[in-house]
């Protein structure tokens, strides 16, 4: 269980916090969902989350463990808004074992098949793979570490229809065996497969649940 107990992220040079006394509980294998308008704090909260950038207080535990920021490094697997932009091998294989060179043939081989990728050869460029196949890659670059928590900014954002689909129904099968945070502004369909919501305003926290939201954002179409 990930548990954040009044967790604030207030720098000096801001007038108020970028996020107000978080509180979130999310149980293993499940999918967690925060959803807010864009400044809003999202990818802060997984910065701080992944140990890129340290909270002003509050206390962030994996089970009953606090972690500090270099724990968090290796609790949290994070995949950027756009990851396919960060790739930066010539090879997938390299781009997988990236910072893990110990990492054998079978590990790799895994993580590629829990995305579906494992039919590729590991010396294709990550650059030349479709849209789809450079976002599950990106998941795959992360899932290789065997995070507790796979943490998402954004992860459909950018793709067409269908391979958006394609995707969320990846993101679904995931939570069988991980545990995963994604954050956005725009759930679409990956609300379906929320165990748990929340909203976020301002650097807000509020736990909502997941048929509420939907109703909630669908209401500005119905009375159009
Ligand atoms: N270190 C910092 N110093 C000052 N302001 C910051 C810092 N980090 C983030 N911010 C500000 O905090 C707010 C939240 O930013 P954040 O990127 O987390 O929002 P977001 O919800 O991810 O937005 P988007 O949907 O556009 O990606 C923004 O107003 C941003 O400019
Ligand atoms: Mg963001």
């Amino acid at each position: 269980m990930l548990y954040l107990r009044d967790l604030i992220y207030h720098p000096t040079a801001c007038p108020a916090p970028i996020l107000k006394s978080i509180d979130l509980e999310l149980p293993p294998q499940q999918l967690g969902l925060i959803v807010g308008p864009s400044g809003s704090g999202k990818s802060t909260l997984l910065e701080i989350l992944s140990g890129l950038v340290q909270p002003t207080s509050g206390t962030i535990c994996w089970r009953e463990q606090q972690l500090v920021p270099e724990q968090l490094n290796q609790l949290a697997g994070l995949v950027f808004q756009f990851p396919e932009r960060h790739f930066c091998c010539s090879k997938i294989l390299e781009e997988l074992r990236l910072g893990h060179p110990e990492l054998g043939t079978e590990r790799v081989k895994q993580a590629l098949s829990e995305v579906g990728l494992d039919h590729l050869s590991l010396s294709t460029p990550p650059h030349a793979l479709s849209g789809g196949q450079q976002r599950r890659l990106a998941l795959a670059v992360q899932l290789i570490r065997q995070p507790h928590v796979l943490l998402l900014d954004e992860p459909t954002a950018g793709l067409d229809w269908s391979i958006r689909q394609q995707l969320v129904s990846l993101l679904a099968k995931l939570k069988k065996d991980w545990t995963l945070l994604i954050v956005t502004h725009d759930p679409g369909e990956i609300l379906a497969f929320a165990d748990k919501c929340w909203t976020i305003i301002q650097g807000e926290l509020e736990t909502i649940d997941p048929t509420t939201l939907e109703k909630k954002i669908q209401a500005p179409l119905t009375a159009a």
